[in-house]
C-alpha cells in the first residue's frame, strides 16, 4: 500500500494519451482515422520519455487491448514510465482483478501507477473492488474518470473509509467544455490534493489550428462527426485567437490550448500522434499566459456557442 500521495510523486505537467495508438475497435481507427504503427509511435514515445514526459495514459478499451499492447512494447527496458490505465464498467463484466491482470500482461508491468474507473455506473460496487488491489499494491494511485462531483465524493469516501485515498478525477475539459469547472470539481481536487486530469484538451484536432472548415477532419470518424463543417465554421474566431496569442508566443494554436489547461491548474493528457506534437507540448509547458489571454480565449470560446461533449459522458452539473 503506497503512504504517499499522487500529489507528492514526481509527475509531469502534461501527461500523453494513447486512443489514437493501435487499430481495432474503439482505436485509433475509428476514433481519429489514423492507423499509427507501433514503428510510427516509439519514436514519439522515445522522444517524450527522454524529454521527461513519462506519464502514458492508456485503457483497456483503446483498440480492446491493442493500445496497452504498443504502449507495453515502448516501455520494455525502462523504469522510469508511470502508467496510468483504465476499467470500463460495462464494457469489462469480469471482476477488475481479471481486467487489471489482463492490462498488466499487455503492459509487461506488475502494477499500475494509476488505475481508473472509466465511468460511473456503480460506484459503491467498482470503488471497492479497487481497495485489495491498492492494498496488495497492484494499484498505486486510484482514480476516477466521468464522475460528477457526487461521484468523486461518494468514490473517496469509500476509499477513506478503509484508509486509502482517491488520488485522481479524469474529465473531459477543454476550452469548448469547461463542465467540471462549472461544477465545483476542479476545486474540489485542489482543495482535497486530488489531481485533476483533463482530458481532449484539443478537442481531438478540432482545437489544433491543423483543420478549419476548409481542411475538415475526416467524416465518418469520432472526431469527424463531433467536428463537422458547420461545427468547424464557428470555432473559426476562436481558432484565430489561439493563433494570435500563439503568435506572440511563437508557437501554435495548440499549444495556447496546452497552457490554457495547465493554468487553470490542471494536467492535460495530450494524445500525441507525431514527434513534433512531443515538442509543442514541451513548449506549452514552459510557456505562461497572462490573466487577459485567458479571459480572451475564454470569452472567444464562449462566444462560438459550440457546446461539445462525448457520446459516453453526462453533464456534470
Ligand atoms: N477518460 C476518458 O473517458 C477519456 C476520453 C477521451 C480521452 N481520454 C484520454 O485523453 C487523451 C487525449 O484525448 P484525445 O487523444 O481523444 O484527444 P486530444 O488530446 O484532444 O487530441 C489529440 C489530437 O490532437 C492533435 N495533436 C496532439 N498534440 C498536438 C500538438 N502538440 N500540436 C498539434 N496537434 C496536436 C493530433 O491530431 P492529428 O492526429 O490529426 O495530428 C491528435 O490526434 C486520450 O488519448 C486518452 O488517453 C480519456
Amino acid at each position: 500500500m503506497t503512504a504517499i500521495s499522487l500529489k507528492q510523486e514526481k509527475i509531469p505537467s502534461i501527461a500523453f494519451g494513447t486512443w489514437s495508438w493501435g487499430t481495432g475497435a474503439n482505436s485509433g481507427e475509428d476514433i481519429f482515422g489514423n492507423h499509427l504503427t507501433e514503428e510510427e509511435l516509439q519514436p514519439i514515445f522515445e522522444r517524450a520519455a527522454d524529454a521527461g514526459f513519462t506519464l502514458w495514459d492508456t485503457a483497456a478499451v483503446y483498440g480492446m487491448g491493442a493500445s496497452e499492447t504498443i504502449v507495453g512494447q515502448c516501455i520494455k527496458g525502462r523504469d522510469d514510465i508511470f502508467l496510468s490505465t483504465k476499467f470500463t464498467p460495462g464494457v469489462s463484466e469480469e471482476p477488475m482483478e481479471a481486467s487489471l491482470d489482463q492490462s498488466l500482461s499487455r503492459l509487461g508491468a506488475e502494477h499500475a501507477d494509476i488505475y481508473w474507473i472509466h465511468n460511473p455506473n456503480d460506484v459503491e460496487k467498482w470503488t471497492s473492488e479497487l481497495i485489495p488491489l491498492m492494498k496488495s499494491g497492484k494499484v498505486k494511485h486510484a482514480g476516477v474518470s466521468n464522475h460528477n462531483l457526487e461521484e468523486v465524493k461518494h468514490a473517496a469516501s469509500i476509499l477513506e473509509a478503509e484508509g486509502l485515498q482517491l488520488s485522481a478525477v479524469q474529465n473531459h475539459y477543454s476550452l469548448l467544455y469547461r463542465s467540471s469547472e462549472e461544477a465545483g470539481i476542479i476545486d474540489w481536487c485542489r482543495q482535497h490534493e486530488v489531481v485533476f486530469f483533463s482530458y481532449m484538451v484539443l478537442e481531438q484536432g478540432a482545437l489544433s489550428g491543423k483543420y478549419s472548415a476548409s481542411t475538415p477532419l475526416q467524416s465518418g470518424t469520432r472526431r469527424g462527426e463531433a467536428f463537422n463543417v458547420e461545427v468547424m465554421e464557428k470555432l473559426d474566431s476562436l481558432l484565430e485567437m489561439m493563433g494570435t496569442i500563439g503568435e506572440a508566443h511563437n508557437v501554435e494554436p495548440a499549444q495556447v490550448a496546452i497552457a490554457w489547461a495547465i493554468a487553470k491548474g490542471t494536467v492535460p493528457i495530450i494524445g500525441v500522434t507525431k514527434p513534433r506534437h512531443v515538442d509543442g507540448a514541451a513548449a506549452a509547458a514552459d510557456m505562461t499566459l497572462s490573466e487577459q489571454d485567458i479571459k480572451k480565449l475564454e470569452d472567444a470560446a464562449k462566444a462560438t456557442g459550440v457546446d461539445i461533449k462525448g457520446e459516453w459522458e453526462k453533464r456534470m452539473e
